[in-house]
């Protein structure tokens, strides 16, 4: 019988992670199920650093950026003994069930509980978009408009200037902010990490454009492709056009979520109570085709990224 649950957000933070912490509460409460909340993660796991949680003190928290019980990259969490030592920590409280909020990493982790039979439940929660078996994750469409609306102000500048802007964006090793951050803001050149980088074509293009009478260009790239700062001192000095970069950092991650992560989270955790009530664990959440879904952790016991579609890739290739 499930009548005590924990929850933990861990990894990067991602806008709506608090929606979801106050939804996981009203909707447990409705249950009789009471709620406690671990801070930072599965570091606050191992060192038993947990709160109450309760409809007071989740009241104001759902349209805040970040998460009010703390993140971290906890490496060590891999180590069994400091599993056993999480596990230990939860049962000494009456803790029945844990539901983690977070990506890839986050799921890793959550996964290797179930696996020594502690019940788990993961719900997707990063700006990057790259979990498998997902269409989206909670935050990245805030990070999507937190992009667009950067750039088009970038835009706006490298219009009245005349020059060539380049914009670094957040994504890991997943080139799904850039892509359709650099869609909706009619980017001129897209490079993200599924299609293979060439500053000489990239440079080739940039003059066919100047040639054809563009004034400026906005290029999108994704962090870890290049150092975006060299590459806008080589594209002035082969162009002979004024060249600035810019990297949009970790605002992308921040600010209050829009309605459809709030949604989202509130839909997801749904979902995660029933399963628990269910007896259904080892599961994590899914939006695909607009349904809210439930699939095996067991995908994750090593990190497992979502990868583009061929033929979206194909087609970005072809026009940009
Ligand atoms: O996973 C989210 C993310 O923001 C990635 O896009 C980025 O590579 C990474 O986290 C940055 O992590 P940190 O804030 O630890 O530097």
């Amino acid at each position: 019988m499930i009548k005590k649950i924990a929850v933990l957000t861990s990894g990067g933070d991602s806008p709506g992670m608090n929606s979801a912490i106050q939804s996981i509460v009203r909707i447990a409460y409705n249950k009789n199920i009471k709620v406690v909340g671990i801070l930072n993660g599965y570091l606050g796991l191992c060192q038993n650093n947990m709160i109450t949680l309760n409809k007071n003190n989740t009241s104001n928290i759902l349209n805040r950026g970040g998460t009010i019980l703390g993140t971290a990259r906890y490496l060590k969490f891999y180590k069994k003994e400091n599993r056993e030592i999480a596990i230990k920590n939860m049962k000494k409280k009456g803790i029945n069930a844990l539901i983690v909020i977070g990506g890839n990493g986050t799921y890793t982790g959550a996964y290797k509980l179930y696996k020594m039979n502690f019940p788990c439940i993961g719900i997707p929660g990063t700006i990057d978009n790259d979990i498998y078996g997902t269409d989206y994750t909670i935050g990245y469409s805030t990070a999507l408009e937190t992009v667009v609306q950067a750039m088009d102000k970038i835009r706006d500048t490298s219009c009245s200037h005349q020059r060539i802007s380049i914009i670094e964006i957040m994504g890991r090793n997943c080139g799904d902010l850039t892509l359709f951050a650099a869609i909706a803001s009619g980017c001129e050149f897209i490079i993200i990490p599924e299609i293979p980088y060439n500053e000489e074509k990239l440079i080739f293009n940039i003059k066919k454009n100047i040639k054809l009478g563009n004034k400026n260009a906005i290029i999108a790239i994704t962090e870890k492709i290049c150092n975006v700062k060299k590459l806008a001192k080589k594209i002035e000095k082969k162009i002979n056009k004024e060249t600035r970069s810019t990297i949009l950092g970790h605002i992308q991650r921040g600010g209050s979520p829009v309605s459809f992560d709030r949604i989202l989270a509130f839909k997801m955790s749904l979902l995660a109570i029933k399963l628990l009530l269910k007896k259904q664990f080892g599961q994590c959440i899914g939006i695909k085709n607009n349904k809210i879904i439930h699939y095996d952790l067991k995908h994750f016991s090593k990190s497992k990224h979502k990868k583009l579609k061929k033929k979206l890739i194909q087609l970005v290739s072809n026009l940009y």
